[in-house]
């Protein structure tokens, strides 16, 4: 049978990973990123497609893309969490589980990121682990998948 299939969407300014405040984010890049989500991918037996856009338009259309298609999401929606109606809506919408994961510990940082809609279309939220964090959510997606297979 064909591994399931995980997109990994990832918002904006996760392109300047490494670069961008790097007390915060650490020195790895996104490809970094994507290699260790390639690797527990392997391990998990899922195929993962794993992007990074700046605009919140794309990231809703890829979202979309993901309906009949994918079997689960792990996104890191960035900035958007903390903005976006129209991105939670698109999660709701297309009724797959939803992983969402942050970098940084956002409950520890400013007010303005304590709030993220997208939790509210999330089956669960890693934050502050790092590159872990998408590892963690990585097996939970593929346990989520196993379960409700
Ligand atoms: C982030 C946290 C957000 O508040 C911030 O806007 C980001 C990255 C994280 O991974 O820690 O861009 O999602």
């Amino acid at each position: 049978m064909a591994e399931p299939l995980i997109a990994v969407l990832n918002g904006p300014n996760l392109n300047l990973l490494g670069l961008r405040e790097p007390e915060i984010y650490g020195i790895q890049t996104l490809d970094d990123l994507e290699a260790v989500c390639a690797e527990a991918g392997e391990q998990l037996g899922l195929a993962i497609d794993f992007r990074q856009t700046n605009g919140e338009g794309e990231l809703i259309t890829w979202v979309h893309e993901c309906r009949g298609r994918a079997a689960g999401i792990v996104i890191n929606p960035a900035g958007y969490s903390h903005t976006s109606v129209a991105l939670m809506d698109a999660l709701h919408a297309v009724e797959l589980p939803v992983i969402e994961v942050h970098l940084s510990n956002i409950h520890q940082r400013e007010a303005f990121r304590h709030h993220s809609y997208v939790s509210r279309a999330a089956r669960g939220v890693i934050c502050g682990l790092g590159f872990s964090g998408y590892r963690l959510a990585l097996q939970a997606i593929a346990e989520i998948v196993e379960q409700e297979a």
